[in-house]
């Protein structure tokens, strides 16, 4: 069974997987990411989400937001807590062009135990899923969320699921079934280097057609891909995920501190391609109405 997968995926992706053997679970993994995010249907960003149907267009605690600190309320607010989030990923770690980001399932940990986040408001214990990205392009910003009514030129997510669902699947049905953490990016002319992005934009040249996939082999950790940026400062407020089918299960967690990051590492995502051969930019949600919600910040 272990063979018969390995040779299917070989036969697919011809050399570039060549000699790195996948764990079937990963491979099971991605083959699910893959599917919950086919499920909503095709979708692009010609109209910046203006023109997704279903919960996209009806619902009322839709993300992204802008998020303004004068009209948070600042309240005490437990810290978060990170979990794991300094353990070495199992290897190898796939890369995938999905045709709306570059997206990264995340594996458990080499010790066999997933990184997780509790703490700050979030409704439980989240184990950690994927990341992703949005950006904008070579004249654009392209953070989901705003600060201030300023967007960034790159937001990462990374996306948890409730540790009391099983699949990513149940989780959007509950309210309480995500949490995505928020970091800006912001351009810099400097040179700067990022233990963690750089692992995963170093190999986005090698993703940039639709579908396409790259690994990497080296050491990460989850918590390497927040730069060292502190993390006791943030938004928190309950949400939708930002594309189709914008499910409403996601308390956010934003942090107010920005990873200054080379503008060369940045202008690689430009360059992917999304299922129509169209250069994948300014894949980024319009700002969403945000109907009274409660929106926290966490102040140090
Ligand atoms: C890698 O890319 C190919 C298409 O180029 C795809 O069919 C395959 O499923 C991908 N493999 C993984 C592990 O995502
Ligand atoms: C999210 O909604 C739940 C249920 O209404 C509420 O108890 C919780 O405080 C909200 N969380 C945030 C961060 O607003
Ligand atoms: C990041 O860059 C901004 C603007 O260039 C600067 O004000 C800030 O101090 C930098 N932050 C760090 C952590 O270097
Ligand atoms: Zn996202």
């Amino acid at each position: 069974m272990l063979c018969f997968s390995f040779c299917w995926l070989l036969a697919l992706c011809g050399c570039t997987l060549a000699n790195i053997q996948i764990p079937e679970e990963y491979l099971a993994a991605i083959r699910q990411d893959r599917a919950d995010d086919q499920s909503a249907g095709e979708y692009n960003y010609d109209k910046q989400g203006d023109d997704w149907t279903g919960t996209c267009a009806t619902g009322s605690k839709q993300s992204p937001i802008n998020l303004n600190l004068d009209e948070s309320k600042i309240v005490a607010i437990p810290r978060l807590c990170f979990y794991h989030y300094d353990q070495a990923l199992q290897t190898p770690l796939v890369i995938t062009n999905n045709g709306h980001t570059a997206n990264m399932v995340i594996p458990p940990t080499r010790g066999g135990q997933r990184a997780g986040i509790n703490g700050g408001l979030l409704p439980g214990d989240f184990e950690v899923q994927s990341v992703h990205f949005h950006w904008g392009s070579k004249n654009s910003k392209g953070s989901e969320h705003s600060i201030g009514n300023r967007r960034y030129d790159v937001e990462m997510h990374i996306v948890h699921k409730n540790v009391k669902y099983d699949t990513m699947g149940e989780a959007t049905l509950h309210p309480d079934g995500l949490a995505v953490l928020g970091v800006m990016l912001r351009s810099t002319y400097i040179l700067t280097f990022q233990n963690g992005l750089d692992k995963i934009f170093n190999q986005l040249p090698k993703i940039e057609q639709y579908s396409s996939n790259a690994t990497i082999t080296g050491t990460l950790t989850v918590g390497q891909l927040l730069g060292g940026i502190i993390t006791d400062q943030f938004f928190t407020y309950n949400g939708s995920l930002t594309t189709p089918d914008c499910a409403e299960a996601v308390t956010w967690t934003v942090f107010s501190a920005v990873i200054n990051y080379s503008g060369r590492q940045i202008a690689k995502l430009w360059k992917l391609k999304d299922s129509r051969e169209k250069p994948l930019v300014n894949n980024y949600r319009k700002i969403q109405e945000i109907n009274g919600r409660d929106v926290y910040f966490r102040a140090l």
